[in-house]
C-alpha cells in the first residue's frame, strides 16, 4: 500500500452512515473513493455524494456510489480532498486538476474538511513548489494577468498537449508564480477582490484536519 492510499483509507473511516460526501479530484481522492465504495459493499454504509469534478463524478459513477448534483446542496457533512501544497498552518494550494470552484464551494459548505496528502505535499511557504491557479474569465485573461505583474507576479496561461487549458465551466488558467518573499496571505486576498477572476487556489482557513502519510503512518494535523 503506497502513501496516499494509506492516508486515504484513515480518512474514510470518518465517514457514518447517512452523511453527505464530497468527493476530491485526483489520485489521492481516488483512492477515498475507492474506499468509500468498498465500504459500501462490504458493511453496508449508506452515503450520498457530491463530487468535485466531471473526472470525481465518474469514478463515483463506476463504482455506484450515489451521486448528488452540486447545485441541489447547501450543506455536507464531510468533505474530502487531496492537495498540491500545505504548509503548517494548514493553508492549502489546490488547482493542478481544473474544477476550483466546486472544490473550494464544498471545502466552504461542509462541518468538515479532510486533506489528504503525502509528505511530498509539505512546503514552507505557498507558492514553493507550484505555481498559484488563478482562474479567470476568458476574456478578463489580460488585464488579471497585467493586474498581478504589477503586483510582482509573472505567469501564464495554462496549457496542455492539445492547447489551451479550458476548465468544465469554460474559464481559462492563469499559473502565476510570485516571489518567495510575498506573504500568501496578501495574494489570498488580492486574489479574492480582483475583478474577473473566478477562483484561486489558495485555501486559507478552510481544512480543518490534515492527515499526513509519513514512513506508513498517518498523523492528524488540527487546525
Ligand atoms: C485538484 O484540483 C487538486 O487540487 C488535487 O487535489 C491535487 O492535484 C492532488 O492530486 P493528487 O492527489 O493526485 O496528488
Amino acid at each position: 500500500m503506497n502513501d496516499k492510499q494509506r492516508v486515504a483509507i484513515h480518512a474514510a473511516q470518518r465517514v457514518e452512515n447517512g452523511m453527505l460526501v464530497g468527493l476530491g479530484t485526483g489520485s489521492t481522492a481516488d483512492y477515498f473513493i475507492a474506499e468509500l465504495a468498498r465500504r459500501r459493499a462490504e458493511e453496508n454504509l449508506q452515503i450520498t455524494a457530491v463530487s468535485s469534478s466531471v473526472v470525481s463524478m465518474r469514478k463515483a459513477q463506476a463504482l455506484a456510489i450515489p451521486l448528488v448534483g452540486i447545485e441541489h446542496v447547501t450543506h455536507l457533512d464531510l468533505y474530502v480532498d487531496g492537495a498540491d501544497e500545505v504548509t503548517a498552518d494548514n493553508t492549502l494550494l489546490k488547482g493542478q486538476g481544473s474544477d476550483l470552484v466546486k472544490e473550494k464551494l464544498l471545502a466552504r459548505a461542509c462541518d468538515q474538511f479532510l486533506v489528504l496528502v503525502d509528505q511530498s505535499k509539505m512546503v514552507e511557504r505557498i507558492g514553493a513548489r507550484f505555481p498559484i491557479p488563478v482562474e479567470v474569465m476568458p476574456f478578463a485573461w489580460q488585464m488579471v494577468q497585467q493586474g498581478l505583474e504589477q503586483l510582482g507576479g509573472r505567469g501564464q496561461l495554462r496549457e496542455t498537449d492539445k492547447g489551451l487549458a479550458v476548465t468544465s465551466y469554460g474559464s481559462l488558467v492563469l499559473d502565476m508564480v510570485f516571489n518567495a518573499e510575498q506573504d500568501s496571505d496578501e495574494i489570498d486576498f488580492i486574489l479574492n477582490s480582483m475583478p474577473g477572476v473566478i477562483e484561486h487556489g489558495i485555501f486559507r482557513g478552510l481544512a480543518d484536519i490534515v492527515f499526513l502519510a509519513v514512513d506508513g503512518k498517518v498523523q492528524e494535523i488540527s487546525s
